[in-house]
């Protein structure tokens, strides 16, 4: 009997703009997974503003996700570059212009290869905010790790953000029921000033009910399926990490999600010394309390 290796598990990190820690909790991760005796691969999906190998230490790459883009290679395993550790390749990310309106077909094609790579985990590091081609790829990933900082004006990009991903994703599904009530019904709910009425998701669910009851299906179904684990990074106290009750009522009440998680990541020097070295903080300082929350975020992940 022909057994089925386990299916690769893609994780996306993704969050608003500002310099929450995206990148810097992606190169680490990856690097605790590893260390946890997971095959990873960590890829720099920052289109046009790559740098997570710079906090791998990576000073040059013989490949880029230039070279699939271009068709210079035909498969993403023949740009995956070795790290110099134990179980972890990377993909450095693109930089040639326009990459970061990438052509639908290329963007299938790079789903359709990260499916096929084979890895216990595929560590998508995004770019900030909730472009489509964000979107898309959270749709593909079976978690997403959402990374905030306490502070009020990251919990308020955080939200603006998820409500973007949201309404995208809602978007992309009802457009299948080619009616433009629908459509027209999405976009005045985003504009909760002129149109209080649909300012929860459970108010919009129900109006759209009473039009398409197939669709109101799909939409809870669809907010559902949205259950990212939040990461609060940048922790210094206890009142930071009460941060997340705030966020967490307003996708409630207001998009219809639930976290699956919050994990914390505390403000650490750590982190500075570490870049400041081009080296990992996983490498640089093991001992460090980032690369503990980091390890606890890794035990999260293997379950
Ligand atoms: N826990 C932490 N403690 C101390 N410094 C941190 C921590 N996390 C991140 N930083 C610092 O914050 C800066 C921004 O981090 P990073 O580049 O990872 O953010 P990002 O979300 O990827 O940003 P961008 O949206 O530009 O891609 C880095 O210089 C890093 O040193
Ligand atoms: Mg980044």
């Amino acid at each position: 009997m022909v057994v089925n290796k386990n299916p690769v598990e893609i994780v996306a990190v993704i969050g608003p703009k500002g310099g929450v820690g995206k990148t810097s909790i992606s190169a680490n991760l990856a690097i605790s997974l590893a260390q946890l005796g997971k095959k990873v691969v960590a890829i720099d999906l920052d289109l046009g503003a790559s740098n997570l190998n710079t906090f791998l230490g990576i000073r040059s790459s013989k490949y880029t996700l230039d070279d699939f883009i271009l068709n210079k290679v035909g498969k993403l395993q023949e740009i995956v570059l070795e790290t110099g550790l134990e179980n972890m390749g990377f993909i450095c990310g693109g930089n040639i212009p326009g990459i970061a309106n990438l052509h639908y077909s290329k963007k299938m094609k790079l789903i359709r290869n990260l499916a096929m790579l084979d890895y216990d985990f595929v560590l998508l590091d995004l770019g900030a905010g909730a472009s489509y081609n964000v979107v898309d790829f959270v749709i593909i990933s079976q978690k997403s790790l959402l990374v905030t900082t306490p502070e009020i004006p990251s919990i308020l990009n955080t939200y603006s953000f998820l409500k973007t991903l949201v309404f995208r994703r809602l978007t992309m599904a009802l457009k299948e029921f080619h009616n433009q009530t629908l459509l027209d019904l999405l976009e005045q709910a985003r504009d909760v000033e002129k149109n209080p009425h649909l300012k929860r998701m459970d108010d919009l669910v129900q109006v759209i009910q009473k039009i398409d009851s197939s669709a109101s299906r799909l939409v809870k179904q669809i907010l559902l399926g949205i259950r990212p684990a939040m990461i609060l990074n940048r922790i210094r106290s206890g009142k930071d990490e009460k941060a997340c009750v705030a966020i967490e009522n307003l996708m409630r009440q207001y998009l219809g999600i639930e976290c699956s998680k919050i994990l914390h990541v505390h403000e650490d020097a750590s982190v500075g010394h570490a870049i400041a070295k081009m080296k990992p903080v996983m490498i640089n300082n093991p001992g460090s309390v980032f690369a503990n929350d980091i390890n606890e975020i890794a035990m999260f992940l293997t379950g």
